[in-house]
């Protein structure tokens, strides 16, 4: 809580899709908004938009990361002030098959939807609140599935898993964490994955230059072709309500795709499961 008796809520990646709409909500709901974003450019646009404390940071940087958490928690931290939840949310999804994603592209897919996290968590755990700081960790339906041509995301996002459910053994009891788990949520996301695959993926020298296609296709659509998708505020709806409630589930499940892998998942044999999951290009 923070001088003035409101709560605090830090948001890393709310240039756009669930980030925005969670900080648009906290901040409607009278919470002290503290956001990270990529640029100073966006930290503009945003204080200007909706009047959140923001700060720029490139979080595939580690020295970046670092530099920010310490400048947060000196201009809004200083004098045992506790932050009350942290929502690591940034991330992006580096499109390709294994045998074409280049070892940069992958280390890249790690700082940010990783290692970020590590640092964030690390340098911010001064500020972590006696009465119960929530941590909520963005995760994905892909944190527990695989799907073709998608290996750097979904190792990044499982590695994130088991990195979440090791912490929660050693956190403080006053520390809950919770993994987010979405499945297609109609964001920037797609756009930005095309961007990176275009970037990264050379397809003409690719043995999977056909499957390419439909790669491209399907993050071409402005939204996800899932008739089970949601919106990004719906699920920043969802994250209050997580945040209200008194104790918060280990993983959260978002969408219904979400809820279908998680039971295929347990009692379907891979063999079986692989059929369905590698439909998914
Ligand atoms: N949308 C889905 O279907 C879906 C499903 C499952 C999980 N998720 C997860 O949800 C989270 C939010 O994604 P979203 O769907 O809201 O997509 P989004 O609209 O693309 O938002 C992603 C946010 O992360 C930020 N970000 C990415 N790389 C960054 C970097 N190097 N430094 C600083 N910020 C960076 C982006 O900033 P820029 O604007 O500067 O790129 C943006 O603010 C992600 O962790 C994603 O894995 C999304």
């Amino acid at each position: 809580m923070n001088k003035t008796g409101s709560k605090t809520i830090l948001i890393t990646g709310a240039s756009s899709g669930i980030g925005l709409e969670t900080a648009k909500l906290f901040k409607l709901c009278g919470w002290d908004v503290i956001c990270i974003l990529r640029t100073q450019k966006q930290c503009e646009e945003l204080e200007c938009g909706i009047g959140v404390r923001a700060y720029s940071a490139d979080l595939s940087t580690s020295e970046q990361t670092a530099d920010i958490c310490e400048r947060i928690i000196r201009e809004n931290f200083p004098n045992g002030q506790r932050l009350d939840v942290l929502f690591h949310n940034a991330g992006y999804a580096q499109p390709g098959a294994v045998l074409d994603v280049p070892v940069d592209a992958l280390r890249k897919q790690y700082e940010v939807n990783l290692f970020s996290i590590h640092e964030i968590t690390r340098r911010l755990q001064t500020v972590f609140e006696r009465q119960g700081t929530k941590i909520i960790i963005n995760s994905s339906v892909l944190g527990f599935v695989a799907m073709p041509y998608r290996a750097a995301y979904v190792s990044s996002k499982y590695a994130l898993e088991g990195w979440a459910d090791t912490f929660r053994l050693e956190a403080p009891k006053y520390v809950q964490i919770c993994l987010l788990q979405p499945g297609p949520v109609n964001t920037n996301f797609r756009k930005n994955a095309l961007k990176m695959y275009r970037a990264n993926i050379n397809e003409e020298e690719s043995r999977y230059r056909d499957d390419y296609q439909k790669v491209v296709a399907r993050l071409s659509t402005e939204r996800s072709r899932s008739r089970y998708a949601k919106e990004a505020g719906e699920c920043a709806r969802y994250i209050k309500k997580l945040v209200d409630a008194k104790q918060m589930p280990h993983r959260a499940p978002f969408t219904i795709p979400t809820h279908v892998f998680a039971i295929l998942k347990r009692f379907v044999p891979s063999t079986v499961l692989d059929k369905v999951l590698a439909k998914g290009i």
